[in-house]
């Protein structure tokens, strides 16, 4: 199958049409087609569906899906466009609970919308934010990358889990983010992209985008990860993350299990993620593991895999302990333990 080309960011604001365009990442690799989005009922639908997905691009989704209340508002008295656009703010929010930045990108862009004089100057200003948002996320990402360098060896194998690149970001990525900086220095690398059930994120989007890079890419099964890590074939763990707290990484379900390994083969497990990821207010025990629908575990390539008189469980996430964390590559620098991360005790 020939590599297709990406067309444009993974999320952006469409100024001709006011709305915004992202990349539907159901149809990777097979098709890469952009959706124009021009209803927040559209937006959360393809939310929910991880057409847009990954926490920083949540993030820029967030930030637009008010801007476009806002835009499609026709009040004009401020009370009732405010109540307006607060409803939608709290749809959009609620569609994934375990990322931070989906709220933290829906509330930024509120609070413009709220300090403004009237409607109209509302929705100049939520548009100007939530493509600033897009912007920033550019910017971070490259940042990410560069500082994330010093820890990848030449000639490194680094193992990944689900897609934490260009695909979850606006562009460039946090993890992938710093295998790409790490290439563009000229470090050899090699990527190992767990699969990612059930979704397979990994397989479908991270193998997808590194090709098309010319980065060198395998994919396996979730299941082989510890053997590979047993016979020395990993150098690093490398994720992104959906949630930081004071006490744990909150990312995609399995990450837990290659921390795990990693520690017991004593090979460095490291996460890249934006400061927005970051929540030292909240601790493991307060945050929502968001749980998805049993077809997505019991069906697969249009075949039923799980007989129906058996249950499913289908956690989206899950926590790894900071105890377990080499070291966390924000924009701002690489973090060590112990992790600072302005909660009240140092992990
Ligand atoms: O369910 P998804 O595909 O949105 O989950 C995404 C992840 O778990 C990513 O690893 C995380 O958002 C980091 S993206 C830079």
């Amino acid at each position: 199958m020939a590599v297709p080309e990406v067309p444009e960011p993974t999320i952006s604001w469409d100024r001709e049409s006011g709305g915004i365009r992202f990349i539907d990442q159901t149809l990777l690799p097979e098709r890469c087609e952009v959706v124009s989005c021009g209803t927040v009922e559209r937006l959360i639908h393809g939310i929910s569906r991880l057409e847009v997905r990954g926490a920083p691009a949540l993030g820029v989704a967030g930030g637009m899906g008010v801007a476009l209340a806002a835009v499609k508002s026709r009040a004009t008295m401020r009370d009732a466009f405010l109540r307006e656009v607060e409803k939608a703010a709290a749809g959009i929010a609620a569609t994934r609970p375990t990322a931070v930045n989906l709220s933290w990108g829906v509330n930024r862009v509120l609070a413009r919308v709220r300090e403004a004089p009237d409607p109209a100057e509302a929705r100049r200003i939520a548009v100007e934010e939530a493509v600033a948002m897009a912007e920033e996320d550019r910017a971070t990402c490259m940042r990410i990358g560069d500082n994330g360098i010093e820890l990848v060896p030449d000639g490194a194998t680094i193992l990944t889990h689900c897609n934490a690149g260009a695909l979850a970001c606006t562009e460039w990525g946090t993890a992938l983010g710093v295998v790409r900086s790490a290439a563009r220095a000229g470090r050899r690398v090699t990527v190992i992209a767990c699969e990612t059930r059930p979704l397979f994120q990994g397989a479908r989007l991270t193998a997808w985008e590194l090709s098309r890079d010319g980065i060198d890419v395998t994919v396996i099964a979730d299941g082989s990860a510890a053997f590979l890590m047993r016979r020395g074939e990993i150098s690093l763990v490398l994720v992104g993350a959906d949630r930081i707290t004071r006490d744990a990484v909150f990312n995609k379900i399995g990450t837990y299990m290659h921390a795990v390994c990693a520690r017991h083969h004593g090979i460095p497990f490291y996460v890249a993620a934006p400061r927005s990821t970051l929540d030292p207010g909240s601790g493991e025990e307060g945050v929502i593991i968001e749980e998805r629908e049993r077809n997505e575990v019991s069906r697969c390539g249009g075949r039923t895999l799980v007989p129906d008189e058996a249950r499913v469980r289908n956690l989206a996430f899950d926590a790894t302990p900071l105890s377990l964390v080499s070291a966390i590559i924000t924009e701002d620098g690489v973090l060590r333990p112990p992790y600072h991360l302005g909660g009240e005790k140092p992990v």
